[in-house]
């Protein structure tokens, strides 16, 4: 993985502002070390036998997974699941994501289309209260207990929740059903190295791969520090939004990934930058007019991918046209007064992609820190719960 922070930021950059932040490095180290949430920098990776043992048996009797969780608990899932199927060959097996949504019309396809299909469930949420979660369980579990036995169920629902809390864990103990654990010390959006992630990513990926680049990703401190400063420098001279760029189709959810990991990170007590996402060329035609020309709050970071399988077409390697086209916008965005910051990856794969993402953990962690807040909490989402718990009541 190639950081590159400075090349097209640097003639943005206030330098006294650089400095200032810059001085704060070991207090934001230490900070994160002594967090009560950091377990996600040394997460027990033991259980992925578990994982792959209720893996083989959900594959021996399935042909499809729901997994049901929403925000941080599961987008990691999603992002990779997208990133790693193909684009168009059928699949034997597939995962549904499922606990997203109130919307009635995708609930009642969903659960016609399960009566149809022999499935398995995966519910994923470390709280046990979240309400989408709990409505869209009830759901699904009420097809499956007229579909199936009693004794059936038990290798078909999967529960991953807090060691000892909620109303999940006591159902596990009540029930007997499989169950994993997402540790005490590991929010939802930090949790891609449990078995929140691990368990629905071993369908689709080698979780052992992303494991290792996980880890590797981890030693990027310096750098990640360093892109912290930056994003937080830039937000005291007016760029308060910061746009992912990605240049596959199939990094939508990854971005989507990102967007969660950062809104919910930073944007507390009135501060943050508030993260979006493009996917180009396809938004070249689109937002690209306001980057280039509109108002400038904006900087970008754009995900570049070294090698990709190759595709000849009018006698070019296309994606060495893509990557082409993505020099170009950085130079025409960057001569439009919007600073780039650049991250290249050798080529597409579980490894890289672990390497990649912890290494946002810890930008979305120190940039927490640079913001005097906490990053590991998220106080503003509970506002909308306790507004429609008032009116449920009503
Ligand atoms: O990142 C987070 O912590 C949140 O987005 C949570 O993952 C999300 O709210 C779901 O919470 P829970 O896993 O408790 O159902």
């Amino acid at each position: 993985m190639k950081i590159d922070v400075m090349s097209h930021t640097s003639q943005f950059l206030d330098d006294d502002l650089v400095k200032k932040y810059s001085s704060r490095k070991s207090e934001v180290f230490q900070s994160l070390d002594c967090a009560h949430m950091n377990g996600w920098l040394n997460p027990d990776v033991s259980v992925v036998d578990e994982i792959l043992k209720i893996r083989d048996k959900v594959l021996s009797h399935s042909k499809c997974l729901v997994v049901i969780g929403i925000g941080g608990s599961y987008l990691g899932s999603q992002a990779f699941y997208q990133m790693f199927t193909p684009y168009f060959k059928e699949q034997d097996f597939k995962i549904i994501f499922a606990g997203t949504t109130l919307s009635s019309s995708y609930m009642r396809e969903l659960l016609d289309y399960l009566e149809t299909v022999d499935f398995s469930v995966n519910v994923i949420s470390k709280s046990g209260t979240t309400m989408e979660i709990s409505l869209t369980y009830s759901a699904i579990k009420e097809v499956m207990e007229k579909k199936y036995k009693k004794e059936e169920l038990l290798d078909r629902i999967i529960i991953t929740t807090d060691p000892v809390k909620g109303n999940l864990r006591r159902e596990v103990e009540e029930v007997g059903y499989s169950s994993f654990e997402i540790p005490d010390n590991i929010g939802g959006r930090y949790s891609l190295l449990t078995p929140a992630h691990l368990f629905p990513l071993s369908f689709c990926l080698d979780i052992k791969e992303l494991i290792s680049g996980y880890f590797e990703g981890l030693k990027y401190k310096d750098e990640a520090f360093s892109y912290a400063v930056c994003r937080r420098s830039l937000f005291d001279q007016g760029k308060v939004v910061e746009s992912f760029v990605a240049y596959e189709n199939n990094w939508y959810y990854y971005l989507e990934w990102l967007k969660q990991l950062f809104g919910e990170t930073e944007g507390k007590s009135g501060v943050g930058v508030l993260p979006v996402s493009m996917i180009h060329t396809r938004d070249l035609h689109s937002l690209g007019q306001f980057i280039q020309e509109g108002n400038k709050i904006v900087f970008e970071t754009f995900f570049k991918i070294k090698n990709m399988p190759n595709c000849n077409v009018c006698g070019d390697d296309l994606h060495q046209t893509n990557l082409l086209v993505e020099d170009s916008v950085i130079s025409a965005h960057v001569s439009g007064g919007v600073p780039c910051v650049e991250i290249e990856l050798e080529k597409l794969t579980p490894k890289f992609m672990g390497e990649i993402s912890s290494f946002f953990l810890l930008v979305a962690a120190y940039s927490g820190y640079l913001f005097n807040i906490d990053p590991f909490n998220q106080p503003g989402v509970e506002v909308y719960k306790t507004e429609v718990r008032s009116r449920l009541e009503k």
